[in-house]
């Protein structure tokens, strides 16, 4: 592994390999085994657009490694002023051991890689958000000890969330529903990639059939960053398209509820339904942590 750029690029055994890794890092901060794995590295972090958790969680996860973060806002790199990503990506990897970037195209994303000499971990695009989905996966084995034969349901719009988590669901072994209205599906490759799985995908446009025995039901918001202006028109598409009792009451017994956060109580997810899963969805977020040290461990120790 050099990047982390989609889950796509990932073997499931890698994927599984970040998972174990994650869980060992929980158990040593949590039980303050030291484990600075990245003394003397650091990381760049270019953000163009907000972030709570996956800033917070890089800055504090390269800090608990023994690395510096260094956090870049776009407006205030040349970037933000025309310079090319290839020449972005190969000034910083001069300085740098590796940068994460959250950005709009997925394109620039994989332009920084291929210019740059230096690991690029992808903290989300339009396109997906693989750090997020980790931390899901992990979520899901600590609260269900194991992937096999679960059904996993995200419910709204087919978004960068969506086709991560389809991609990384399918790839441990769960079987994989997704409910999003026909004019706001999964990216096409990502629909490609799933229909390899035959009967272990399904989509529909009925929220309350993908939701039927359900194991886990995830959701995100209806307007994506970048979509603002497309809010009230979103707001009438995902009508109905809502995690509330009247769905969980149709989900296996002990289902969890995750979602990436932050949320819209009474538009993706009822205030009720939130606050009775919240347990698990904060501890979603807590995983972020745990995950991207992992993948900074995987991709940047001995480099
Ligand atoms: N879930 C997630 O990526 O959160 P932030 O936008 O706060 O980083
Ligand atoms: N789909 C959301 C995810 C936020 C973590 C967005 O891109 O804004």
């Amino acid at each position: 592994m050099k990047h982390l750029l989609k889950l796509g690029d990932l073997s499931s055994e890698e994927i599984i390999g970040l998972l174990n890794l994650a869980d060992q890092l929980k158990y040593e901060l949590k039980n303050g085994i030291e484990h600075h794995v990245l003394k003397g590295k650091t990381l760049g972090m270019i953000f163009t657009k907000s972030s709570t958790r996956t800033r917070v969680s890089f800055e504090t996860g390269m800090y608990q490694l023994g690395g510096h973060p260094l956090f870049l806002s776009g407006n205030d790199l040349q970037i933000g002023r025309g310079e090319p990503i290839k020449d972005t990506a190969r000034v910083m990897s001069r300085y740098l051991d590796g940068i994460m970037i959250r950005t709009f195209d997925q394109s620039d994303v994989e332009e920084l890689a291929e210019y740059g000499s230096i690991p690029i971990i992808n903290g989300l695009t339009d396109y997906c958000h693989p750090c997020q989905v980790l931390a899901d996966l992990m979520t899901i084995r600590e609260y269900k000890g194991h992937f096999d034969g679960l059904k996993f349901c995200f419910i709204g719009d087919g978004n960068n969330m969506a086709n991560s988590l389809i991609v990384g669901c399918l790839k441990v072994g769960m079987s994989v529903s997704i409910a999003c209205p026909d004019d706001y599906q999964p990216a096409e490759d990502v629909l490609e990639f799933a229909k390899s799985y035959g009967d272990k995908f399904f989509m529909t446009n009925k929220p309350l059939e993908a939701a039927k025995n359900a194991d886990i039901v995830y959701t995100d918001v209806w307007t994506s960053m970048g979509q603002e202006e497309e809010t009230a028109k979103r707001a009438k598409a995902f009508e109905g398209y809502q995690i509330n009792a009247e769905l969980m009451a149709l989900t296996n017994e002990g289902c969890i509820v995750q979602h990436c956060l932050p949320a819209h109580r009474g538009e993706e997810i009822t205030e009720d339904v939130l606050e009775a899963h919240a347990k698990e969805i904060f501890d979603e977020a807590e995983n972020r942590l745990h995950a991207q040290k992992a993948v900074m461990v995987e991709l940047m120790k001995d480099k």
